[in-house]
């Protein structure tokens, strides 16, 4: 385990003791074990770099669902989306530069999930008029994720008093939320009417 300790030690030994020590001499040097030093702004660096992973896969995902779709509606909304994302990509490079680090991404695995369920679509229903209903779906799914991360790091940007990163991130979430009101019109459309009527 690594946590049992032999009398003796000196507290740079290893993890600190957990309860004040017995012995006089190690309770001079002794301190109560702080429960994490990672704070907000760490919280942010950390989800910048997992919602930057996102966009950049989601960056590669969009031309293949704008070919599948059948729709010409929804492989205009997907080409149109593409475009935006570029920026989506551009922005968050942007607010890496305003907390001062470089770009970097970090797997995340909520989108790696909703982008395999999209390609599991895009082969099972290929040919079948419910493809373009299970490509809105999926491109619904990943708005709504980016929608919820946005709203978080905009929430926190603001917390930090980070006003630069705030109207970066509010360009994009109001973006996001176009996009899914479009979606949610061809949904409620041709896309499903077609699906019904096969
Ligand atoms: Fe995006
Ligand atoms: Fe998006």
């Amino acid at each position: 385990m690594g946590w049992e300790r032999e009398s003796g030690h000196s507290v740079n030994d290893g993890p600190p003791e957990l309860t004040r020590p017995n012995n006089r001499q190690e309770q001079k040097k002794w301190r109560p074990p702080k429960a994490s030093s990672k704070n907000l702004n760490d919280l942010f660096h950390d989800t910048l770099k997992d919602i930057y992973f996102a966009e950049k896969k989601i960056l590669a995902t969009l031309p293949k669902m704008a070919k599948a779709a059948q729709s010409a509606d929804l492989k205009a909304a997907f080409e149109k989306h593409r475009g935006q994302t570029e920026e989506h990509v551009a922005r968050l490079q942007e607010v890496f530069e305003v907390i001062g680090k470089k770009p970097t991404a970090k797997t995340c695995a909520a989108i790696v999930g909703i982008t395999d369920e999209g390609a599991e679509i895009m082969e099972e229903y290929k040919g079948s008029p419910a493809l373009d209903a299970g490509l809105l779906a999926a491109a619904q799914a990943v708005e709504h994720y980016e929608i919820s991360r946005y709203g978080t790091m905009r929430t926190w940007a603001a917390e930090l008093g980070l006003t630069e990163a705030v109207n970066l991130l509010d360009l994009t979430l109001g973006e996001e939320k176009d996009t899914d009101a479009t979606l949610t019109e061809l949904a409620e459309s041709a896309v499903n009417v077609a699906a019904e009527a096969a």
